[in-house]
């Protein structure tokens, strides 16, 4: 076996940014104010009128965007936070962190998000919250989510780090619809700076909790520091963190979010024209997008059929060795090391087959027509040599 790395001609993700990003970037740099300052109190107040949100505070990246709202739950030893398996590994991560336990329910089949009857089903007498996730960018099903947390009491943290620019029914994915939603800016989402993340709330009071933890739990802020005639001086009111997110960061993403519309509109050109390849090839089945739910395709993750002529891996193999860079579905939490335990095995089986049975084809901005049919192309071309 020879460990010579692949050479990609089309990688699966790629982020775009034009001369406005630089010239931003540029004027933060001569402005003398490089970390949290005027931009990321820019951002933030675009992010409201964007998404209806009363409150947006920036951070440093999703993880700590879920690590601040699961402090903010004040969770003690023992509490239980349900969650989905099929996510990125931050979204449990983020509960250990604020001092819970995540408790895993398992999807619904078609839409890949939390299945609403088997997240009520895992509700104990130790639960203190929902984490949804907007999974690679569809929304999650949050009426009927909401429907259960409201009847058990619950809060609903939206773990919304693929969706940026989504909606559902007619409201941006942010406004919020539960009670805190976070984002990521990271290299692979539609709306990046590389790093970075992003809370929406309509609450003030945990608004304001938010703003201080983001920054060691300064009781003032360094803008009102800054621009104060006499002198101040900060008390640290709890223990808090340095997430905050830097003005270079906040300029890029607020340049970006000038370009979200053409972002979502260009993937869900693309996926439409995959989406109809692959229902005529028979074999590879396409996503899901339920009524009044839009995707943002920040991936486009088909299926790969049971009675494919090819198996998932072999198909990703394959595509490799042609230059088109793919990768498996969202991983299982629940398999890995942190968090594995035979009772998950049973309860979690729609997981564990999207993981496995999924693939994630290119999708960025840039990816042309021409280039996204070479990768249809490759697939067909590719399964009709196949012999199982
Ligand atoms: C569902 C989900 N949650 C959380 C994260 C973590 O985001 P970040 O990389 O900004 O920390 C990601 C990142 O891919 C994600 O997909």
């Amino acid at each position: 076996m020879t460990t010579q790395s692949a050479v990609t001609s089309i990688p699966v993700s790629r982020p775009f940014f034009g001369k406005e990003e630089e010239v931003a970037v540029a004027e933060v740099l001569r402005s003398g104010w490089v970390s949290q300052g005027p931009r990321v109190a820019d951002l933030e107040k675009r992010f409201c009128a964007h998404t209806g949100a009363k409150h947006a505070i920036a951070v440093s990246s999703c993880a700590t965007a879920l690590h601040l709202a699961t402090t903010v739950l004040n969770l003690r030893p023992g509490d239980e936070v349900i969650c989905p398996s099929l996510s990125f590994i931050a979204t449990a991560n983020s509960i250990v962190h604020g001092g819970g336990m995540p408790v895993f329910a398992d999807i619904d089949p078609l839409t890949y998000n939390l299945d609403p009857e088997l997240l009520e089903a895992a509700i104990t007498p130790r639960t203190r919250a929902i984490m949804a996730v907007h999974q690679i960018g569809l929304p999650a099903a949050m009426n009927e989510i909401l429907d259960i947390a409201k009847r058990h009491n619950l809060p609903v943290i939206e773990d919304a780090a693929p969706a940026a620019g989504a909606e559902y029914f007619g409201r941006p994915i942010g406004a919020p619809h539960g009670l805190l939603a976070c984002f990521s800016f990271d290299g692979r989402k539609v709306l990046s700076s590389g790093e970075g993340g992003l809370i929406t709330t309509n609450d003030d009071a945990i608004a304001d909790r938010l703003r201080k933890l983001r920054t060691q739990a300064m009781s003032v802020s360094d803008t009102a520091r800054h621009s104060s005639s006499k002198i101040v001086f900060e008390q640290y009111v709890e223990v808090g963190h340095n997430f905050r997110m830097s003005d270079i960061q906040a300029a890029v993403a607020g340049v970006q979010l000038t370009r979200l519309p053409d972002f979502v509109s260009r993937r869900r050109y693309l996926a439409s024209r995959f989406t109809e390849a692959f229902r005529s090839l028979g074999w590879l089945i396409p996503p899901t997008e339920p009524k009044d739910m839009l995707h943002n395709y920040q991936s486009y993750m088909p299926r790969v059929a049971k009675n494919s002529p090819i198996s998932r891996d072999d198909l990703m193999q394959a595509l490799l060795d042609r230059g088109i860079s793919t990768r498996r579905g969202v991983m299982s939490i629940h398999r890995e090391p942190p968090y594995r335990d035979a009772k998950w095995e049973k309860l979690l089986r729609n997981s564990a087959a999207v993981t496995d049975e999924c693939i994630i084809l290119p999708m960025y901005q840039l990816l042309t027509d021409q280039e996204q049919d070479f990768v249809i192309e490759s697939i067909r071309e590719i399964g009709a040599s196949a012999q199982r």
